[in-house]
């Protein structure tokens, strides 16, 4: 059974068919999803999934290019949605220099806030990073501590920043992009990494493996990142699946063996 760790299904690309979508996911051996927010507005359509599907867990957070919308009032609302029964990380937060929509200072400020929620409801964080690798180290170091947990989702970076982060006890998401055959650095880093801090995620609808690039991913794509990831590492995809899907209960439930939440 696979656990997908990071998707978007609240996004419009799935407007037209998102229920039958979903219910094909059950159908084909998708166990548990946690549906990731970006924005204020994706927050309450994230709970509003989790609230309609037993098999959807929620991801409470503001992407960094969205942290304009945040205030005090707004994060007083956040920590509330934190708090709901099948909120099971905050995320998606961290830094973007890439899209650079806004000032990296406060990025830096609306990241450290959300880290800091985190270790107060003493949830995992999902962090997104991209083109800010060095600043991204930095908050991560800066707040961690051993009880604070998380994935770095769709890894990008070298193997040395990846080491940086196992031993920080980070677990690292991975999807799509290790089947692309100009992913060299990926595929260097997912052999180094241990099976055991490995997440599958997909990011979809974005990041459609092969032989699916470019069009609309879903969770039912998971099965080729599994076996990208086997075929790096010298073990089944079946296995790949199998302890992704521990790996990922240990961090949202904080068990290693059940799929009921909190
Ligand atoms: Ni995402």
């Amino acid at each position: 059974m696979i656990f997908e760790s990071h998707a978007h299904y609240d996004d419009t690309a799935f407007d037209a068919d998102r229920e039958a979508l979903l219910k094909q996911c059950q159908e084909q051996g998708i166990e548990t999803i946690v549906n990731v927010s970006a924005s204020l507005a994706s927050v309450k359509s994230t709970l509003q999934l989790a609230e309609q599907h037993a098999f959807i867990y929620a991801a409470v957070g503001i992407h960094p290019d969205e942290v304009g919308e945040l205030n005090e009032e707004a994060m007083g609302w956040l920590r509330e949605q934190c708090l709901h029964p099948k909120t099971v990380a905050v995320g998606e937060i961290g830094l973007d220099y890439y899209w650079d929509k806004e000032k990296h200072e406060l990025q830096k400020y609306w990241f450290h806030r959300q880290m800091e929620l985190a270790k107060e409801l003493k949830l995992p964080i999902i962090v997104h990073s991209r083109e800010a690798a060095a600043d991204t180290l930095e908050a991560v170091r800066k707040a961690h501590t051993p009880e604070l947990k998380g994935v770095i989702h769709c890894f990008s970076y070298t193997p040395e920043i990846a080491k940086e982060y196992l031993n920080m006890g980070y677990y690292i998401g991975i999807g799509g992009v290790i089947t692309f055959k100009n992913a060299k650095k990926l595929k260097e880093v997912v052999k180094m990494l241990p099976l055991e801090r490995i997440l599958l995620e997909t990011d979809c609808p974005y990041l459609a493996p092969e032989p699916y690039r470019g069009k609309r991913n879903s969770s039912l794509n998971l099965p080729y990142v599994a076996e990208t990831i086997g075929q790096l590492k010298g073990v089944a995809a079946e296995e790949v699946i199998r302890v992704t899907a521990a790996n990922a209960r240990a961090l949202y439930f904080g068990k290693s063996n059940h799929t009921c939440g909190r």
